[in-house]
């Protein structure tokens, strides 16, 4: 059941269409463009008309007239050139809110048709440093498994690793050239490998025989050689280490940590069904598929490279097969940014033309990069790839500014001020990612982005907490949440916001879009705030309104910290300020 005011007056306007015999289609309303006129509006009138040759206002009249009689607003008009606008009584919005406090969901419904998901985000790639470039698809993917498992789908999240291409064989071509041998590879730590990898990236830049012997290398390595399967397990295995702890410091979660190296056998069987449905051919000593060029040419796939390597392609295609024949996926969405979208244009179309994932929706989101001042990727004061580690370093020490001293504040010692040091960075970090539309990219907003105001994540964090005190405050003097009732603006206000919260979750979750809800969630805190200033709740004039406040205060919080959560944010119980110790 979801709790939408919009719904309630949607199935009086369909009983009046029918009554009326007007297209049901049209019976619906939106919330109003003109919020000082009315609550909500509903434009049908002006699409009969323009079916009917009919005039629009006449048409608006009529509807409105039916609606006066069911005595659930507080004024119909009809406006302009027929626009029927509603505003709704205050026990109409009271009563809802009442319902949703009640709501385990908070009124929330879910999908009406739930299916399997598969989210595959991170992609981080072995021996490689995470950066900054890794945050918006751990980010963003995080975030959209919550809300798609929160609106009632089944969701398994992949990582995807980068575990099995071409820099596979660069790294161990640079150990052996630097070492002579793999004897030494299981000594060394994450830094170190790194450090091989960097090392072997310029030198393959520069010279076409490293590429070669790397490529050969990569090539044994898939074809099992012992030693350079023993080697790669180790990298990958330390590489993982350090990924995961990048993840958790994020709070970015996966149900499987598979690679692209899981889906070598996979690989074969492709290769196989390619030829079986002749669509593969020899080219160059590789085998392709060719794909369709439609209005721009689209180069074929590349399954088997000349020198008998897997390539990018053939693993992503393998791992379709896996996801829809093991995990038996509906739909698997894809989180990377927007210099891959030829590769997903050319495996989701070759996937096609091998039948091996008919009727699955594939889907790429793509997302634009983090850029600094200068609107260029984001780096280091000293011009370097900002890593990750060193980000949220940063935004930690930010966030340190704002909070008092350990022991400063009673029950606060060195490891309660570090915890929430961490969950403000890391909201802070994603609050700023999440505001914005995927496709866009963003400026890293360098000092705004930890502060408690404006439209941060602290911010958020704060409201949450700042109602959390006033609800300890009221226990304490032993009041309680009573029956919702609408008097002063702001109270009405905060009503009607907190009723649209089925229609956010669930744009959000048919637009795979967290932005929707960060935009509610800093609109609601923001709303609390004025109805907060407006409105006391411990001095309220009566016990009753007392009761009502504290209760819409409450319904406020749960449903707060719901957005957080589903924007992959922690929502602390108390939030300290270094001035004032906290709330
Ligand atoms: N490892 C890849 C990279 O760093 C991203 C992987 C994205 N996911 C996928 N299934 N291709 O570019």
């Amino acid at each position: 059941m979801n709790l939408l005011l919009e719904n309630k007056i949607n199935n009086i306007l369909a009983d009046i269409f029918k009554r009326l015999d007007l297209d049901e289609k049209f019976a619906f309303v939106k919330v109003s463009d003109r919020p000082d006129l009315s609550d909500f509006q509903c434009n049908g009138a002006l699409a009969l008309a323009k079916i009917a040759h009919k005039n629009p206002r006449e048409i608006g009249t009529m509807i409105a007239d039916e609606l006066q009689k069911c005595d659930f607003c507080e004024s119909i008009s009809v406006d302009g050139p027929g626009f029927i606008n509603l505003k709704l009584k205050n026990e109409v919005i009271a009563q809802n809110a009442d319902k949703m406090a009640e709501d385990e969901r908070l009124g929330c419904g879910t999908v009406e048709n739930p299916h399997k998901v598969v989210l595959d985000y991170g992609g981080p790639n072995v021996a490689k440093t995470m950066h900054v470039g890794h945050l918006r698809s751990g980010v963003i993917g995080e975030s959209v498994s919550r809300i798609e498992r929160f609106v009632g789908n089944e969701v398994t999240s992949d990582v995807h690793l980068g575990d099995w291409g071409t820099p596979m064989g660069m790294i161990l071509s640079e150990i052996i050239l630097q070492d002579g041998n793999l004897d030494k590879v299981s000594s060394y730590d994450i830094a170190q490998i790194t450090e091989f990898y960097k090392n072997a990236n310029i030198r393959c830049k520069e010279d076409e025989a490293a590429r070669e012997k790397a490529r050969i290398i990569t090539a044994k390595l898939q074809g099992g050689d012992a030693d350079y399967r023993r080697a790669w397990k180790y990298l990958r295995d330390e590489s993982l280490k350090a990924v995961k702890a990048n993840y958790e410091q994020l709070d970015v979660n996966f149900d499987l940590w598979w690679g692209e190296s899981d889906a070598h056998e996979t690989c074969r069987e492709i290769v196989e069904i390619a030829r079986a449905k002749g669509i593969s051919e020899i080219d160059n000593g590789a085998e392709i598929i060719r794909l369709e060029e439609s209005n721009k040419p689209k180069p074929p796939v590349i399954m088997v490279k000349s020198d008998g390597g897997f390539g990018y392609q053939l693993t992503d295609i393998a791992t379709i097969k896996m996801r829809v024949d093991d995990l038996h996926a509906a739909e698997i969405v894809y989180f990377t940014d927007n210099r891959q979208s030829l590769h997903f244009e050319q495996i989701f179309e070759a996937t096609d033309k091998l039948g091996i994932a008919p009727n699955v929706k594939l889907q790429h989101i793509m997302f634009g990069t983090v850029n600094g001042a200068d609107g260029k990727p984001f780096k280091t004061r000293d011009g370097g790839v900002m890593d990750l580690e060193t980000l949220i370093e940063m935004s930690k020490e930010k966030v340190r500014q704002s909070l008092p001293q350990p022991d400063e504040v009673a029950g606060y010692g060195a490891a309660e001020i570090e915890k929430l040091t961490q969950q403000i960075a890391i909201a802070a970090i994603k609050f700023q990612d999440l505001k914005n539309t995927i496709a866009s990219g963003y400026v890293f907003e360098l000092d705004d982005f930890a502060k408690f105001e404006g439209k941060t994540g602290p911010y958020i964090q704060y409201a949450v907490a700042r109602i959390n005190s006033v609800l300890r405050k009221a226990e304490a003097a032993g009041l309680e949440c009573g029956p919702i009732v609408l008097e002063a603006p702001e109270e009405r206000t905060l009503a009607l916001k907190l009723a649209q919260v089925h229609n956010v979750v669930m744009r959000a979750h048919t637009d795979k879009e967290p932005s929707i809800i960060a935009e509610y969630t800093h609109g609601l805190a923001q709303v609390f705030s004025t109805f907060y200033n407006a409105c006391p709740m411990m001095s309220a004039s009566t016990p009753q309104l007392a009761a009502s406040r504290l209760k819409l205060a409450k319904l406020t919080r749960d449903i707060l910290k719901l957005m957080l959560y589903l924007l992959g944010i922690e929502a602390p119980e108390v939030m300290l300020k270094a001035e004032n110790k906290g709330e």
